[in-house]
């Protein structure tokens, strides 16, 4: 799915609709979200998290790796792994505890072998003075997701 969002606004909106195609229980999915400095992954995660009931600050978690967000559909753990450089870092962020969330993953290419059990990889790129998203089920469901968000 590919899809041109001009502003802010639009890629809220569209981390909304996301939000709307996730089954109601939250816990298991993991979303990659790809693309350059300020290509807008926080934006994407802040809509999510936002949609899904949070109020107040959502603060980047690139110097705490991990900000959780306990909301009525489960746990939303907005991840960020920008300054990870070493395995044994991302062995510190402890990643078998966050099997019980939505994993929305910024930065995902410092942890290699996360695309292997990842649903859903959303790349940002900047076109103009918006942003291009394409958005890529990794599985079955997540092929499915992406279906179901381009009927919506
Ligand atoms: N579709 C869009 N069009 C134009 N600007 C946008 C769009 N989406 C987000 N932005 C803006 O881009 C800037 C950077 O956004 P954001 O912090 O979400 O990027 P990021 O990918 O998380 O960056 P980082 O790699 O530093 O974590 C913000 O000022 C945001 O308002
Ligand atoms: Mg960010």
């Amino acid at each position: 799915m590919n899809v041109f969002l001009a502003d802010e606004a639009a890629t809220t909106a569209f981390g909304r609709q996301f939000l709307s195609v996730l089954p109601e229980e939250l816990a298991g999915w993991t979303v990659l979200l790809s693309g350059e400095l300020g290509a807008g992954k926080s934006t994407f995660a802040r809509a999510v998290i936002m949609a899904a009931g949070h109020n107040g600050p959502v603060p980047s978690p690139t110097y705490t790796l991990v900000e959780p967000y306990l909301l009525p559909r489960g746990v939303i753990y907005h991840i960020d792994l920008y300054r990870v450089s070493s395995e044994e870092e991302l062995r510190y962020l402890g990643w078998s505890e966050l099997d019980d969330g939505l994993r929305l993953v910024e930065w995902p290419d410092r942890a290699p072998g996360l695309s292997a059990t990842a649903d859903l990889e959303l790349l940002l790129a900047y076109e103009g003075d918006g942003r291009r998203a394409e958005l890529e089920g990794l599985n079955e469901r997540g092929v499915a997701l992406v279906e179901r968000l381009m009927q919506s």
